[in-house]
């Protein structure tokens, strides 16, 4: 008889945003009156720009004739990309990555999930907490988490790095030795950020462990101090020890369109073993390439005009972000992020639970966040927002809160 993977049902309750939505869609029906804002999941409002349209139609012309059409794409991605991001997005920055260490795919969402395939489920994983859920869950999936113990909200093989006001957001290095280390800066949830050197730290800690760091690099377009790593590879040393996850999301707007990559030194080996070749292995085995006309997307970003359209759009989502912290800030809210990244960490009042305030805002302002515990434990008693809604939006959101 057929058996499941019953490590599927160790996983706690819904995905985050599909209980959220599940609870907006319930809250619509019952008053279909009121006009809902949503600053939840962290999902683009503006149009895609015009390089990218432009790009975009002339690819669609290019499939439409003998001469031209694309059939698979290579396993890996089209050379024109992975060169142009070899050298925006690393090179330009005194990183010395290439072509081949890059790996296209349709987004950091399903990286990020996949990336733990390539390591046995004996190692150790250490996430920060709060965290996006998916480099939880996807490990829950593949067994290597224990069991989740509900009174404290933690899985019982999951290494727990808290990340809170005290410690300005930043996670201090475990107790328990892990093997995998996942980082996410600029934060999401927190908008926290980390400094270069703060940052080199935990990259000669996991060169000294001989543990990997997986880093989730996808806000980094909204980095706007000095002293802030864009990519982990600024750091020394970083080449035998971390892969990098992007994405076009965020920066370009592609939720809809879906481009991202990761980035795996050929330095970076265990044992002998390169994880360049196992990843390629896997890419090339599980999966047929991001879109031609998605991939040409991509490159035009890194046009010159690409790369002021995504300057505009990175400061329109940030006027939000700004207008988030100084309205509720004024109304007496204590508030975090917001600076160097697109997410707005609050603080809920009167010591309500996530999940209360989550009911509160929808329930009184028809405003739509996300509960900080639904990140982890460490994310009781806060509450997100993004900066990702059209400005009109997030005006009138923010008036309703301040009402509250
Ligand atoms: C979020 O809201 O945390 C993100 O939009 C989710 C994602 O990027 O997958």
């Amino acid at each position: 008889m057929v058996k499941i993977n019953d490590n599927y049902l160790n996983l706690k309750g819904s995905y985050l945003f599909s209980t959220i939505a599940k609870k907006v869609k319930a809250y619509s029906e019952e008053n279909p009156d009121k006009k809902i804002i949503r600053l939840g999941i962290g999902d683009v409002t503006r149009p895609l720009s015009s390089s990218v349209i432009a790009s975009l139609y002339s690819a669609v012309d290019e499939m439409a004739k003998k001469e031209t059409f694309k059939g698979y794409a290579p396993d890996l991605g089209y050379e024109f990309l992975r060169s142009a991001i070899a050298k925006n997005d690393y090179k330009d920055r005194g990183c010395n990555i290439e072509a081949d260490e890059i790996f296209v795919s349709d987004g950091a969402k399903c990286d990020s999930g996949n990336i733990q395939e390539i390591f046995s489920t004996d190692n150790v994983i250490a996430v920060c907490d709060p965290v996006y859920p998916v480099y939880v869950d996807s490990n829950v999936m593949a067994g290597r988490t224990g069991l989740f113990d509900e009174n404290t909200g933690k899985y019982s093989k999951v290494v727990y790095m808290p990340c809170t006001k005290e410690n300005n957001f930043t996670p201090a290095f475990p107790e328990k030795t892990p093997d995998i280390i996942y980082l996410c800066f600029p934060n999401n949830p927190t908008g926290g950020v980390i400094t270069t050197s703060e940052l080199q730290k935990w990259v000669d800690y996991a060169n000294e462990k001989k543990a990997v760091i997986i880093y989730d690099a996808a806000y980094e377009a909204y980095i706007r101090e000095e002293n802030i790593p864009h990519t982990i590879y600024e750091c020394e040393g970083a080449d035998t020890c971390a892969i990098e996850l992007r994405s076009f999301s965020k920066n370009a707007g592609f939720t809809g369109l879906r481009l991202g990559f990761t980035v795996i030194p050929k330095k970076l080996k265990v044992g002998d073993v390169s994880l360049n070749s196992l990843w390629a292995r896997r890419h090339s085995t599980k999966y047929n390439g991001a879109p031609y006309i998605v991939q040409r997307a991509g490159e035009a970003v890194y046009s010159d005009a690409g790369k002021a359209e995504v300057k505009e759009l990175v400061n329109y989502y940030m006027q939000n972000a700004s207008y988030i912290c100084e309205g509720l800030k004024s109304a007496g809210y204590e508030i975090y992020g917001g600076v160097n990244a697109p997410y707005i960490w609050l603080k809920t009042p009167d010591n309500l639970t996530s999940w209360e305030f989550f009911d509160m805002l929808l329930n009184k302002a028809s405003v739509v966040g996300t509960p900080g515990s639904g990140f982890g434990p460490s994310g009781e008693g806060y509450f997100r927002l993004t900066a990702f809604g059209d400005h009109e939006a997030t005006k009138e959101a923010i008036e309703r809160i301040k009402k509250l």
